[in-house]
């Protein structure tokens, strides 16, 4: 089966819809005929957004949701159920950089990337999980980890962090639902390598010590999105993944997939971390 006939006519809630791969998502199930549910804590993105899904005859509801907010996220899932209908695929996606060394990392940074990255995601699965269980349809969950839940980069640790754990999560999920015998719920990890973004501008620095790094990495990571994905393209590439079954979902297949090589070639020679000698992208290549 196809993206289409896999997705067509189902609804689709996704986090952090407002902009990026979020947004790239949504316009694309929209596109293959799903009713889309953004959610984001941008309430004049997901209103324009939906303006504009409308204008295209597609069925758009915006509703505005922290993710860090466990009763926030459970009330989009109960909105959701109550005024659009049940869950066919679930994206958990909303996500912030940090850039910086751990040392100089202000404690407020590191838990924001904590409670939106990794809890966000959490919350999601808690609070739309059962239902879809419940349903008996079939029904998908995406959880956005990155290339960064395969490789390791020095002055964005707790962000590294963050989607090695979600891929970890992500892959325990999916025993789970086996163990459970839930067969109809399809649980997938998403690994975006470069897709142009406003992460990079959001992502907070630090404001003592070494700022000078901070903003020089931050610097380096601008220059790569200058030659990052579009998210329409990259959306595609997810949909059509997803419904060929795949676990893991990768935007470049070629540069994500030499990660999780090297990464596999990290752990079974037992080497410790090195610092690279060339970047990993290659604008140039891509
Ligand atoms: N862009 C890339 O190249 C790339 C690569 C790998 C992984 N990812 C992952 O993809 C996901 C989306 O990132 P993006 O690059 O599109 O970022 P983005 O900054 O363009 O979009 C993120 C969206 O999330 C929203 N958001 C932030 N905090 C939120 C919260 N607490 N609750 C609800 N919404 C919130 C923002 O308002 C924004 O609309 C993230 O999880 C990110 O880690 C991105």
């Amino acid at each position: 089966m196809d993206a289409r006939e896999t997705f067509a006519g189902g609804v689709a809630v996704i986090t952090g819809a407002g902009a990026g791969i979020g947004a790239g998502l949504a316009r694309h199930a929209a596109r293959l005929g799903m009713t889309v549910v953004l959610a984001d804590i941008d309430a004049g993105a997901i209103a324009a957004l939906r303006d504009e899904l409308s204008e295209r005859g597609a069925h758009a509801v915006d509703i505005l949701c922290d993710v860090r907010d466990p009763a926030a996220v459970e009330e989009l899932a109960h909105r959701t159920r109550a005024d659009v209908g049940p869950v066919r695929l679930l994206v958990n996606n909303a996500g912030v950089e940090q850039f910086g060394y751990l040392w100089d990392t202000p404690v407020a940074n590191w838990q924001r990337v904590v409670d939106i990255n990794v809890s966000g995601v959490f919350h999601g699965i808690r609070a739309f999980l059962p239902s879809m269980i419940e349903d008996g349809t079939p029904a998908w969950v995406w959880n956005l980890s990155s290339i960064g839940g395969v490789a390791v980069v020095p002055l964005q640790a707790p962000y590294i962090m963050s989607k090695h754990a979600v891929l970890a999560l992500t892959e325990c999920l999916a025993l789970e639902v086996q163990l459970a015998g839930h067969d109809h719920i399809h649980v997938q990890a998403v690994l975006p390598g470069a897709v142009t973004s406003n992460i990079f501008e959001s992502a907070g620095g630090v404001t003592d010590g070494d700022v000078d790094a901070a903003e020089s990495q931050r610097l380096a990571m601008l220059d790569i999105k200058a030659a990052a994905m579009d998210p329409l393209a990259a959306a595609e590439v997810v949909f059509e993944q997803a419904a060929q079954g795949r676990f893991y979902l990768l935007t470049q297949p070629e540069y994500v997939g030499n990660a999780m090589a090297e990464r596999a070639e990290v752990l079974t020679s037992q080497r410790a971390p090195m610092l690279r000698t060339k970047p990993r992208f290659d604008p140039a290549q891509h």
